[in-house]
């Protein structure tokens, strides 16, 4: 490892207007510059920001910014660096207009020290305490507002002592321990490196000896042992070490398997290692063959990570559209990708008077608590311990977009206490008895589609050939196992999710079933797919305009709707997102329902599900 030098890193907060690009490219054209002249790519940027105390690559980085335009890359957070007589610094800070991006909030959870930059104006504003609560979440220790464009306030004393009141008693509720506050003009530079004339009622530091003085926070080597394994290969695993050292001789678990073993040898680039400590991307050799995979997190042994499918976590929600309780998401924490559902969201928290607050959603820039749930067991630790393994980010499905950052609080025992039921009785066996291959065929479309009609005539035609089956009807249901659920887009998820799992049941216990909802949304299709085998999920889009729906209106919801009488009604005032690959298309509007539900016989028999007698099918 190098010689500890000493480094700052700090993130900057606040919108563009506020004066931020101006002050940072005062800070760097001001300071006794930089190290050499090479551009470094984005991810050694990176790398040397989550390398504590090693300042000597600095030399590398001069403005990853540039770096990611010359190399055509859209960059979210750019890292810049400077440096005094005292001290080396790298900020990091979301460029235009981006706001708090997922890599931001990477980056700012080991940040130093967080940068609020307030137009004098306009004060302190909602989004800048939405900016000093996150930071306080990401565990972010020492603040520092900058109250810009005093020269357009004329230096206003009055003006900057009210910010900067109301500014601490907010930040020290939120629990930072030092919150420092200067008066700045970028523009003309007063107060940024230099006292300014224009202030003589100023006292305090200038912003950089505010920079300079702040402590730098402890070293991540101190935390226990953590390397999520990115590769496997014959060398050993490989990875970057996110916390604690790690030495031959040392006894470590995979987590989360939490089989032991021992390091026989560590490598680098540089060759063989006596220690390594985090920010080091490293090879470990291990005495045992234990069974370890990318994903898995190599671990002390003497302080193991846990392990959970289930945890409490506070997520900073970052997607335009809100988040959806009980959806599939992708979540990402170090190597490993999950599926996981945000089971209860338990409050939202008001990021002026951090009261919390009943929420059946989260919206761009919202932060909440909630459990989640996985569909697998993962290694974490709580965030506040160590911020790598108890950090994840949510992705959407269909649109790839990140969607939320979340720090993990604790994990939640219930999995541990539940197990699996044997059943003698297998799936196999009650689907030979009743002679059939059981299926769900999902009919989705608008109301007055003609999926009812269209399942009802199909499950006709099953029952006269003596197949067992079993029709699913949104109306139906609404009335009984449904009936607390409304038409929000959250009700309709949950609608979906209850009734793709009863079709699972169903399926198991050996029937056709068919399935007659809107369900608008693709996800949630895709969900209940994924429920059962490949082959057992037959989609059928049963395609009527929603003109032709509309003139028929056999329940005269669409004119109610239409009236305004009715919200949220699909195809009116909620979205329907129409299969992209059904297996089957009902153009309901050209056909009689007899001649549709021939077609869905049709189709079951040429793909095997039915013989064309009638017959035994298995
Ligand atoms: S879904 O969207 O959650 O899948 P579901 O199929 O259960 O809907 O229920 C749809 C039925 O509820 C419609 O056929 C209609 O009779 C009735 N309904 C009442 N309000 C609405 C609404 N706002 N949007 C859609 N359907 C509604």
């Amino acid at each position: 490892m190098n010689e500890p030098v000493d480094l700052l890193r700090f993130v900057t907060c606040g919108s563009v207007d506020g004066g931020k690009s101006t002050l940072i490219a005062r800070l760097l054209r001001d300071t006794a510059l930089i190290f050499g002249d090479e551009l470094a790519d984005i991810e050694a940027a990176s790398r040397i920001w989550g390398t504590r105390g090693d300042g000597a690559n600095l030399a590398l980085l001069v403005d990853s910014l540039e770096a990611g335009r010359e190399q055509g890359i859209t960059v979210d957070v750019a890292y810049r660096c400077f440096q005094t007589s005292r001290r080396r610094f790298i900020v990091a800070d979301a460029p235009g207009h981006v706001q708090y991006s997922p890599n931001l909030a990477t980056v700012a959870s080991t940040a130093d020290l967080a940068l609020v930059l307030v137009d004098a104006r306009k004060g302190v504003v909602a989004q800048s305490f939405r900016h000093a609560a996150i930071a306080s979440l990401l565990g972010i220790p020492r603040i520092l507002l900058a109250v810009n464009k005093m020269d357009l306030v004329s230096w206003d004393e009055g003006l900057f002592n009210g910010i900067e009141e109301r500014f601490r008693h907010h930040a020290l509720r939120l629990g930072f321990a030092v919150v420092d506050t200067v008066p700045v003009s970028a523009v003309t530079g007063a107060n940024v490196l230099e006292r300014s004339g224009d202030m003589p009622w100023y006292r305090g530091r200038t912003l950089l000896e505010a920079l300079e003085s702040a402590g730098a926070s402890g070293n991540t080597a101190a935390g226990p042992f953590r390397m999520p394994v990115r590769k496997v290969d014959d060398r050993g695993y490989s990875g970057l070490i996110v916390s604690g050292t790690v030495t031959p001789g040392m006894d470590v678990v995979a987590a989360p398997s939490l089989k032991s073993s021992t390091v026989s040898r560590i490598t680098s680039l540089d060759g063989d290692l006596e220690a390594a400590g985090a920010g080091e991307a490293i090879t470990l050799e291990l005495a045992d063959n234990i069974d370890i995979t990318r994903g898995h997190v190599l671990a002390a042994a003497d302080r193991p990570p846990q392990t959970t499918d289930q945890f409490a976590a506070h997520v900073i929600w970052m997607d335009e559209d809100d988040l959806l309780p009980e959806r599939l998401y992708l979540m990402k924490s170090g190597t490993r990708t999950t599926t996981a559902r945000i089971t209860d969201l338990r409050h939202r928290i008001h990021v002026d008077t951090l009261e919390h607050v009943a929420a059946r959603t989260l919206s761009l820039n919202d932060v909440g608590y909630c459990n989640l749930a996985l569909d697998q067991t993962i290694a974490f630790d709580p965030y506040r311990e160590v911020s790598d393994t108890g950090s994840f980010i949510l992705i959407d499905r269909f649109t790839n977009r990140t969607v939320a950052a979340g720090m993990i609080d604790f994990g939640l025992r219930q999995a541990t206490n539940l197990g699996r039921q044997a059943i003698d009785v297998s799936r196999d066996l009650r689907a030979a008895q009743k002679h059939q291959k059981p299926c769900i065929l999902w009919f989705t479309g608008l109301s007055g589609s003609g999926k009812s009609t269209t399942a009802n005539h199909i499950e006709r035609r099953l029952a006269a050939m003596g197949r067992h089956s079993y029709l699913l009807d949104g109306d139906n249901i609404r009335f009984g196992l449904n009936r607390d659920l409304g038409f929000t887009d959250a009700d309709r998820v949950e609608n979906i999710r209850r009734i793709a799992e009863v079709a699972r049941l169903f399926v198991d216990a050996g029937l056709i079933v068919l399935v007659s909802f809107i369900s608008p949304f693709r996800a949630e299709r895709q969900m209940a797919r994924e429920l059962v085998d490949e082959g057992e999920f037959v989609e059928v889009f049963v395609d009527t305009p929603l003109e032709v729906c509309e003139a028929r209106d056999p329940k005269g919801l669409y004119r109610k709707a239409r009236a305004g009488d009715l919200k949220n009604f699909t195809g009116v005032g909620s979205a329907y997102e129409a299969p992209e690959d059904p297996e089957i298309v009902l153009k309901a509007a050209e056909h009689q329902p007899d001649e549709l539900a021939g077609m869905v016989m049709s189709w079951l028999v040429e793909h095997g599900h039915l013989d064309e007698s009638g017959g035994t099918k298995r």
